[in-house]
């Protein structure tokens, strides 16, 4: 596994039972199989390459017998009972929140989410403090020259995130983490190259520029407490 699955095999918690939402290769599930977690393990893909990858990597590791392989479109066939975790990993974030919207909440409502959304982390979180989860803690890891959030939510009362906080993850969590400063750099770049290109376009957003402009302060305040 490289870095990025180990810090999210990290924050996986004892439970009943998991379910890893494109599971791809099916690392995580073999690993905690062959660490000997003691609940259900469901490896499940929308695609049938994907998950005849983890049948290879599971049969490999000698733990075919423990895991469960599910073709499926998000969490479609996700057992209403007995499964307490739900993985989604390094899919878009707008594509992790369709899974979960798309999903019978009463299931999700009863599990800890692991998410690691690839890009477009904000409107992930925005969903998740949306619709009754709190996300009750933040990691971040980086992988080949990237950043990743690792973001876990639960039932809840959310606490409050800040514009600047739904792109970047919340300073409560993150203010001792290195990484966070470059996240919040990279963020302030990234928003810079944005204003500049929406105020060079032929029809100006204006709402949008005045958007993105409070992002880049509310950042810039974040980056100058650390
Ligand atoms: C980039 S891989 C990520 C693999 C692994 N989770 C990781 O973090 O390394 C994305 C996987 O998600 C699967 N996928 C995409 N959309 C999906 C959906 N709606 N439901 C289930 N799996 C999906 C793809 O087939 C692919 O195997």
């Amino acid at each position: 596994m490289n870095k990025r699955l180990i810090a999210i095999y990290n924050e996986i918690p004892a439970g009943t039972g998991i379910i890893d939402v494109g599971t791809d290769h099916g690392y995580i599930p073999a690993a905690l199989a062959k660490s000997g977690y003691k609940g259900r393990i469901i490896a499940s893909d929308i695609n049938a390459g994907p998950l005849d990858s983890a049948r290879r990597t599971a049969a490999s590791e000698n733990v075919s017998d423990r895991i469960e392989f599910s073709l499926a479109n998000g969490l479609e066939k996700c057992p209403d009972s007995g499964i307490d975790t739900i993985l989604i990993a390094g899919m878009g974030g707008d594509l992790i929140t369709k899974i979960l919207d798309s999903a019978d909440w009463e299931t999700v409502k009863k599990c800890t989410l692991i998410l690691q959304p690839a890009t477009k982390s904000e409107i992930l979180r925005y969903f998740l403090i949306h619709n009754e989860f709190d996300i009750f803690d933040e990691k971040l890891v980086k992988d080949a020259g990237i950043v990743y959030p690792i973001i876990k939510a639960r039932l809840g009362t959310a606490e409050p995130y800040s514009d600047a906080e739904l792109y970047a993850g919340a300073f409560r969590y993150l203010k001792d983490e290195p990484l966070y400063i470059e996240k919040l750099d990279d963020q302030i770049k990234r928003l810079r190259i944005g204003i500049a290109g929406l105020e060079s376009a032929e029809h100006t957003n204006e709402s949008r520029i005045a958007f993105i402009r409070s992002v880049l302060r509310e950042s810039v305040e974040l980056r100058e407490k650390l």
